[in-house]
């Protein structure tokens, strides 16, 4: 791959040049510089891959410069080149942590070019490897979906039809309902699964802090931009690049995001090269990006090229066959963690397959880890249960015995607030699902004078 970064210093301006045309014919991005210090100081403030560095320069010498690199970037591969060839020196430069030994003018061209290509896929294995270190620490293996209903069923078939294309794909859903977990299962099962996952919340982070984030920077871009620092767009190379909260970047961002998407190419703050872009984009939101794009606070344009397959999870309370199976996957989970091996009631089963799980899976995970935790016994029952729970099973209770003392007018109001509320008020989508038409619907709404804002379903 072309445009790797390699600095060279030497004081003598010849070979400095010499160098940097052969290594810029290999498409290589080279600076030179022409003492030590200055070597020092550039490798310290920007990402380079490789540098070379002659033995002898007035000031600060090649070993000089080779001890002071490792200090701050052990992995950053130096090669050392002398014109006077000494064993010793040679020693103490391998020894010191040099990748290379190379004699002026001895060297041919064939040999500088296989030297630095050598050190730049060490330096390439070297960074991987602290990544897949990191990514181990997070302990970045695929969680197993959980679930058998029709609609978790729908989601696991789209996963495994995109996962090895390249298309883009947004992730919608309430909160909790699994949508990372989604974006992590297409990854994994892609030809792009040995390759970065990266994520990032848009939600998380300021305007400006979120675009040196995505895109990078170069470094004196902005106060306090002391370094280079690559985008994670670029981190994410050959892998995916998880976009969560797509719904809430700012206009500004909303621009940028859309010119990667059509050019495949991102420009870091401050910079002018673009950088090609080769990660897979996955975006997620839990907000009505539709309903964002007419209100004219998302980009239609944007929208249009992340919606290219669209991948909806349903709310939990509307795959109620999945609970007990969640429960039971985090009961186990949970034991093991804790080594408390513990089952559950079928009255405690039953509450929890009639809760509206407003936190979607991440709310029951918690509720069975919190259970399992400050239960002592082996058994988790109602009483372990939080009172949220138990209080809307009880008001639920309370509003099928409220219900059989109403009129069947009163019935008919309640019933078509709640269709109302459960189609977000489209009145297009009430009416099929009542099985009326639109202008029965429209005189009923008149008729019993139903308003949007007044009539909010109980439970
Ligand atoms: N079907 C499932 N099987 C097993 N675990 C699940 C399932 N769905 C979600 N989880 C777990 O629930 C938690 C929340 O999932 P995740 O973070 O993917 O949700 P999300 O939709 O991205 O939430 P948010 O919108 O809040 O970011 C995670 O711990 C995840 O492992
Ligand atoms: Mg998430």
């Amino acid at each position: 791959m072309a445009g790797e970064k390699i600095l060279i210093a030497d004081d003598e301006k010849s070979m400095c040049q010499y160098l940097s045309i052969m290594l810029k014919k290999e498409g290589y991005f080279v600076k030179t510089v022409h003492n030590g210090q200055k070597a020092v100081q550039e490798a310290q403030s920007s990402n380079y891959d490789v540098v070379i560095t002659d033995i002898r320069m007035e000031g600060m010498d090649g070993i000089e410069v080779l001890g002071a690199i490792k200090e701050t970037d052990p992995a950053l591969p130096v090669i050392i080149m002398t014109a006077y060839a000494s064993q010793k020196t040679a020693i103490e430069a391998l020894n010191k942590g040099a990748f290379y030994y190379l004699i002026k003018r001895a060297a041919k061209n064939e040999e500088i070019k296989m030297v630095v290509r050598n050190a730049l896929d060490m330096h390439k294995v070297k960074n991987e490897n602290v990544f897949l270190k990191k990514q181990l620490k997070k302990k970045d293996t695929p969680k197993e979906i959980i679930g058998k209903s029709e609609e978790i069923e729908r989601v696991f078939g789209l996963v495994d039809k995109v996962a090895d294309t390249d298309s883009t794909i947004l992730v919608c859903g309430e909160s909790g309902t699994g949508k990372e977990l989604v974006a992590r299962a297409i990854h994994y099962r892609s030809g792009r699964s040995n390759a970065p996952f990266v994520s990032i919340n848009c939600g998380a982070l300021p305007e400006n802090l979120l675009e040196s984030e995505l895109f990078g920077h170069v470094k004196g871009s902005f106060t306090g931009a002391i370094k280079d620092k690559d985008g994670l767009f670029k981190v994410a190379s050959g892998g995916t690049f998880f976009l969560d909260e797509v719904g809430e970047t700012s206009p500004a961002i909303q621009v940028k995001l859309l010119r990667v998407l059509q050019e495949r190419e991102i420009i870091p703050v401050g910079g002018t090269s673009p950088i090609k872009v080769s990660a897979r984009l996955i975006a997620a939101t839990n907000a009505d990006l539709e309903k964002a794009v007419h209100a004219e606070t998302f980009r239609a344009d944007l929208y249009y090229r992340l919606n290219v397959i669209p991948i909806t999870i349903p709310p939990l309370r509307h795959r109620r066959d999945d609970i007990p199976l969640l429960v039971n996957h985090f009961l186990r989970m949970t034991s093991e963690k804790t080594g408390r091996n513990k089952t559950i009631s079928n009255e405690a089963m039953e509450l929890l397959k009639n809760y509206d799980w407003p936190g979607n899976v991440r709310e029951l995970e918690n509720i069975i880890e919190r259970a399992v935790i400050l239960q002592d016994g082996d058994h988790v029952d109602l009483c372990d249960l939080p009172d949220k729970i138990r209080l809307q099973s009880k008001e639920k209770r309370k509003i099928v015995m409220d219900k059989a003392q109403m009129t069947l007018e009163e019935l008919e109001k309640e019933y078509l607030i709640s269709v109302l509320e459960e189609s977000n008020w489209q009145k297009k989508r009430a009416s099929s699902i009542l099985g009326i038409n639109a202008s029965t619907l429209y005189r009923k709404i008149q008729r019993y004078g139903l308003d949007r804002d007044r009539d909010k379903v109980l439970v």
